[in-house]
């Protein structure tokens, strides 16, 4: 056994922060410089436990006292200081005079793992997401789709039954929201990455943006002129932009002003920080003058499920999906926020040299009408059903099929060639992209445009409509594929 000669030096010597406790109260007799150096340690007289936060100081106080008369080292992990954020490990040893404890600092390790929990978290929701997304989406368009049909029938002629229908449509949209926002958080929604200009799809978002907020909110933009492009998909960043700006304004609710920003930013030695290289990124920021979090809250908000609104007023998967995206994308979300002093998060995303292409704006799909030929292959009736409603509405014949099978004996019996296949992806006993080489193989110069919920498919190649979709949206893509047709082929004869 040791005998405790403070004089000597070598206690003072200790690397790690190191203290010496009388058996009997468990307070600090003498500690060294290491130990001095942490936050808010008292060098002589104070209970040793009560540095620790207090479910922590039980636990040590009761290891110290369990050490016994046994001379050999002892370990307890994971203990939390109070005046600081870091967890340490304690090893004690019974020594003549007293018990030695030196601390460990196991903050990062304890990190790591959490991170590890965390991306198990990550991917169990997921799963558990892909494998309701597919029939969820089915059913919605389902049910958006024949709501907006009869929201257009002559039939439809009291106030109350309109008001019936457009409560339909609202809630199915929040629906549809919910299912969009469960599959990129889970990483499985079509990437469809296009080179794009964050200020103007921040742009572009803005009507939307300011009905979401309200007029008790200050709502002011800060667009770099010169700021530049990534590539990306414009719906997930429209999202990110959506979470984001409602989460300030849930923090909100007496007003407040909230700023979003686009810049360019170059990240040198700071960017390993984040987890991501150094080089040029463009940041999206959004900043708020509301409560902002405390310490607790700001470390557990990027935590899928973590909310601390009431039931039904949050999921809590808001900020995990921003986060989910940025990295998507080799991006980070960071976030620099103090209680009462707002909060200010700011997105990065790699910056490339390409220049967005300048987007048209589509036609409204009512001024859309067409007399082509359809061949329409999806498994499920009710959506088959609804899908040939609408586009009869804009004058189409549709031949309608529950298989591949069945779509393809129905163009051999059709009198005249088929315009358009509108195929499902997935259908039981056979697939969309089958079924549309076999049609190919007898007319070739049939266009194909598929619909699906979700196969995590890359569909920037091919013409593609994400399921949910409402009769307008499907009008106006079948027509831009039917019309992409004839302005290839005139170029092709001209
Ligand atoms: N701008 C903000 N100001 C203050 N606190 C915020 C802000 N943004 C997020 N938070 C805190 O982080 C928590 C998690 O946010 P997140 O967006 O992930 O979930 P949510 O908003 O609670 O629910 P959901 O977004 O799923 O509807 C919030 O409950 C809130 O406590
Ligand atoms: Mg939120």
């Amino acid at each position: 056994m040791y005998e405790i000669c403070d004089s000597s030096g070598w206690f003072e010597s200790w690397m790690l922060p190191s203290f010496v406790l009388d058996c009997d109260h468990l307070r600090v007799i003498v500690c060294n410089s290491a130990a001095r150096e942490l936050p808010a340690i008292a060098d002589s007289g104070a209970s040793f436990a009560s540095y620790f936060e207090p479910e922590d100081s039980k636990r040590i106080t009761a290891f110290l006292q369990s050490l016994g008369t046994a001379a050999e080292i002892q370990i307890l992990t994971g203990c939390k200081l109070r005046s600081a954020s870091s967890v340490f490990e304690l090893t004690a040893q019974l020594v003549k005079g007293g018990i030695t404890v030196s601390l460990r600092d196991m903050t990062r390790e304890y990190e790591l793992e959490e991170q590890l929990r965390q991306a198990e978290k990550v991917r169990s929701v997921g799963m558990l997401a892909s494998g309701i997304a597919h029939d969820f989406n089915n059913l919605l368009t389902i049910i958006s789709g024949y709501a907006q049909l009869l929201q257009v029938s002559p039939d439809l002629n009291t106030e109350r039954d309109r008001s019936a229908v457009e409560q339909v449509l609202k809630a199915s949209q929040r629906a549809a929201d919910l299912t969009g926002q469960l599959l990129s958080f889970s990483r499985k929604r079509p990437l469809q990455p296009v080179v794009l200009n964050v200020a103007r799809v921040v742009e572009q978002t803005m009507s939307m943006l300011r009905r979401l907020i309200g007029a008790h909110i200050d709502l002011r933009i800060l667009q770099d002129p010169l700021a530049g492009s990534i590539r990306a998909d414009v719906a997930h960043i429209q999202q990110i932009v959506i979470n984001l700006v409602v989460n300030a304004r849930d923090a909100m609710p007496d007003g407040g002003i909230l700023i979003i920003e686009t810049s360019n930013v170059k990240l040198g030695a700071d960017a390993g920080a984040l987890g991501l290289n150094p080089g040029p990124y463009v940041a999206i920021s959004i900043t708020d003058t509301g409560p902002g979090m405390d310490p607790e809250t700001r470390l557990r908000a990027f935590e899928p499920f973590f909310t601390t609104k009431t039931e039904g007023q949050g999921t809590g998967l808001g900020l995990s999906t921003v986060a989910s995206i940025a990295a998507q994308y080799q991006g980070a979300v960071e976030l620099v926020t103090q209680a009462g002093q707002g909060a200010a998060f700011r997105v990065l995303f790699p910056r490339i040299d390409e220049v967005a292409d300048e987007e048209e704006p589509s036609p409204a799909a009512e001024t859309l009408p067409g007399n082509e030929t359809i061949l329409l292959a999806e498994d499920d009736a009710t959506l088959r059903s609804m899908i040939k409603a609408a586009l009869e509405r804009h004058g189409y014949h549709v031949l309608a099929a529950g298989s591949a099978r069945e779509a393809l004996q129905a163009a051999e019996l059709c009198a005249v060639p088929v315009d358009l296949l509108l195929t499902d992806l997935v259908m039981p006993g056979g697939n969309g992209t089958e079924l549309a080489e076999q049609l190919r193989a007898g007319q070739p110069s049939v266009k194909v445009l598929f619909i699906s919920g979700y196969e995590g498919a890359d569909c920037s190649s091919a013409p593609y409509l994400q399921k949910p979709f409402s009769p307008p949206e499907l009008a106006a893509k079948v027509r831009e594929v039917l019309d992409a047709r004839r302005a290839e082929s005139q170029n092709a004869t001209g």
